[in-house]
């Protein structure tokens, strides 16, 4: 664990995971709790937000500069690590797992280490959907994707509407805000919010709760220290959904 320092670690195996998410083994695990993340270093680019998809593997999809920069890496390749940081997932009794995209990294070791899990998983296309083969070793898996290549021709919050969502202790998601938007509305209005805990991808500088670059309104909540995981409850009433910050500070309207 390093808070201020990175950790230098070398690139040890790459795995094309869809078209647009690769899968970056390293030579160091970071043992952690599923849903922390980890600050990882692209040197000479910028210093970005990751979950730990395995406890030696980050999951990436390419966006920017330094997802692009991780994308162009090859096996021996150095990066840095910090972390890991923040609060991860609080587990217990039988789990509903839902993910969207690369919001599925977080939520792998859930699927692979608890007992009772059911996952619902959502993609643009088929070739997107991530991990299907771990996750359907492990758990009962509903796949949805956008286009309907795959299962449920549709969003995955609609695949949530046919399943008895209280049958279930705890209910874990990540994904597009969006899509954890329109799942969070469904759980109020089934009275479940309260179970629900989300996975926030926001913009983040300093990982620790110094920079405030991750705050959210109105409570000042910080993404890196008091979260990443929310429970559905907490963001009922915050800028969640509406907006988020950009590297600047300035408002990005949803
Ligand atoms: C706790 C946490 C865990 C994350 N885990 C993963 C993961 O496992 N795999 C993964 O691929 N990504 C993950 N992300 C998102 C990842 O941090 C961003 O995609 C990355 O910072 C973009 O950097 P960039 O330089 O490539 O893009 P930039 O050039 O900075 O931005 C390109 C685009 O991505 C958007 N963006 C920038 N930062 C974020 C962000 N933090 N979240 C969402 N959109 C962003 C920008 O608004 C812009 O539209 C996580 C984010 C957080 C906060
Ligand atoms: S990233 Fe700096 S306070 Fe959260």
């Amino acid at each position: 664990m390093s808070d201020s320092l990175p950790v230098m670690v070398r690139i040890t195996r790459i795995v094309d995971e869809t078209p647009t998410v690769r899968t970056i083994y390293f030579d160091t695990p970071f043992p952690h709790k599923p849903g922390q993340f980890v600050m990882v270093w692209v040197v000479g680019i910028d210093e970005i937000p990751m979950a730990l998809s395995h406890p030696d593997a980050i999951t990436i999809q390419k966006v920017g500069d330094a997802t692009s920069a991780l994308f162009l890496m090859k096996p021996d390749d150095m990066i840095g690590i910090r972390g890991p940081f923040g609060n991860g997932f609080s587990l217990h009794g039988r789990v509903l797992a839902i993910a969207g995209g690369v919001g599925a990294a977080p939520l792998l070791s859930v699927a692979r280490g608890w007992d009772t899990v059911t996952f619902l998983l959502g993609a643009r296309t088929e070739s997107e959907l991530l991990f299907v083969q771990e996750i359907q070793e492990f758990c009962d898996l509903l796949l949805a994707t956008d286009d309907g290549s795959r299962g449920h021709h549709g969003y995955v919050v609609d695949l949530l509407k046919t399943i008895q969502a209280d049958r279930y202790d705890t209910i874990l998601v990540c994904g597009p805000e969006m899509m954890m938007v329109s799942i969070l509305k469904h759980l109020v209005s089934i009275n479940l919010a309260l179970n629900a805990q989300f996975s926030l991808h926001r913009y983040m500088k300093c990982g620790i709760g110094i920079c405030g670059s991750c705050c959210m309104d109105p409570l000042g909540l910080r993404v890196c220290t008091d979260g990443p995981v929310f429970f559905g409850t907490q963001l009922i009433s915050s800028e969640f959904g509406k907006y988020s910050r950009d590297a600047s500070g300035n408002k990005d309207k949803k």
